[in-house]
């Protein structure tokens, strides 16, 4: 077996390494993007401390999962005032960072229906202009800090649109786990679930390889032992540290191999049924766990080095662990019907990320 692992992000790790920013932006002017409780916990103001007078636009009222409706006036705002800063510093959740991703990718026009039209044809496209990325999580989940993609929601017509360019790669991630001391207990369990669904994803995934599974059963040790401690001690310095490594190395594992039937899943659960993303991706892991198992001795290898031989019993652990950090495993426990559990299944397999399902065919 012949692997290729590929990974363009400058990533720099560790307490306080936010303080890196000032050197990092040297001789850029700067575009700051954030999320609305910035402010008052005090970022906003490091931020502008750090880089006193090249921040020159501040965006700081970035909503949970960026929506079209949104977004639509963020974007042409920041292209009509900001368009001499050569970089964006998203600060904050996945939602931050996917804003960010989306207002980089400059349009002729301006406009952001123009982005729409050329995100709705699924096709890779050059843009007409583009600024360069740093991404500084504030959560420990999404890892989209290493990887290309945005996701833009657009809930009024029960969409979502995936953006991945060359350009969308950030350029440079800080993670900096002193960030995320903040994060409630609700955001820390589904945050971290996100990055315990994206490792297991990468593994039960047509494109996993040896070294994307190294860094995924990395991230599934961490989060296993140290998401539910972390739950009883938010202000732990050295959990807060572990759950920031294990979500960066999830976020290293899927930005190789992409997601998979969980995420393919969980589109419609958000979409639907309002779950945030990393409930809606990782309820069914149990279930997805239970579909991906038998179909590649390879596979089953190295979920088997993670979680044992016996399936009922590598279900049970999953099931155990989302149960004790109160999320429910079940499609009947969120109000979907076992007939409505069967379709979205069905139809979440025809979903670009289902095909990356190691089950796929079989299922
Ligand atoms: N691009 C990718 O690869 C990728 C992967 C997974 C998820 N996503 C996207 O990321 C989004 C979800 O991101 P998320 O789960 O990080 O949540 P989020 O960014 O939506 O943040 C959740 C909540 O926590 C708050 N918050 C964030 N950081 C905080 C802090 N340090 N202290 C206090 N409050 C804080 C936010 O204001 C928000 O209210 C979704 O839109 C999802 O589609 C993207």
């Amino acid at each position: 077996m012949t692997a290729r692992f590929h990974n363009p992000v400058d990533t720099r790790f560790g307490w306080g390494s936010l303080q890196q920013l000032a050197a990092i932006t040297q001789q850029h002017k700067v575009a700051l993007v954030t999320f609305p409780e910035a402010r008052g916990l005090g970022l906003v103001a490091r931020i502008e401390e750090l880089l006193g007078e090249r921040l020159v636009y501040v965006i700081e009222d970035v909503q949970p999962n960026p929506d079209v409706a949104h977004l639509r006036d963020t974007y042409e705002r920041f292209w009509a005032d900001a368009d001499d800063c050569s970089m964006v510093i998203a600060v904050g959740g996945g939602s931050a960072i996917d804003t960010a991703k989306a207002l980089i990718v400059g349009t002729e026009s301006g406009r952001f229906d123009e982005l729409l039209a050329l995100l709705a044809t699924g096709k890779p496209f050059v843009p007409a202009r583009s600024k360069q990325l740093i991404a500084a999580p504030t959560t420990a989940g999404t890892g989209s800090e290493v990887t290309p993609w945005a996701t833009i929601w657009d809930s009024a017509s029960l969409k979502k649109y995936s953006l991945h360019l060359d350009c969308t790669w950030p350029k440079v991630a800080i993670i900096d786990p002193q960030l995320m001391l903040t994060v409630p207990a609700s955001v820390t369990v589904s945050t971290g679930l996100d990055a315990l669904s994206h490792a297991l994803e990468s593994i039960w995934n047509v494109n996993a390889n040896p070294i994307s599974d190294t860094f995924a059963m990395a991230a599934i040790a961490d989060i296993l032992d140290c998401l539910p401690r972390l739950l009883r001690d938010l202000s732990s310095q050295e959990l807060r540290t572990r759950m920031a490594l294990a979500a960066l190395k999830a976020g290293m594992a899927f930005s190789n191999t992409k997601t998979a039937l969980a995420h393919s899943i969980s589109y419609e659960m958000t979409l639907r049924h309002g779950l945030p993303h990393g409930i809606a991706c990782s309820f069914t892991l149990p279930l997805v766990l239970g579909l991906a198992w038998g179909h590649d001795q390879e596979r089953d290898q190295t979920l088997q080095r993670i979680f044992g031989s016996d399936l009922a019993k590598a279900q049970a652990q999953l099931r155990d662990l989302l149960h004790s950090v109160g999320v429910k495993t079940e499609f009947a426990d969120y109000g979907v019907t076992a007939q409505d559990a069967e379709a979205i299944i069905q139809f979440a397999l025809q979903g670009a990320r289902g095909k990356n399902f190691i089950g796929c065919q079989a299922a």
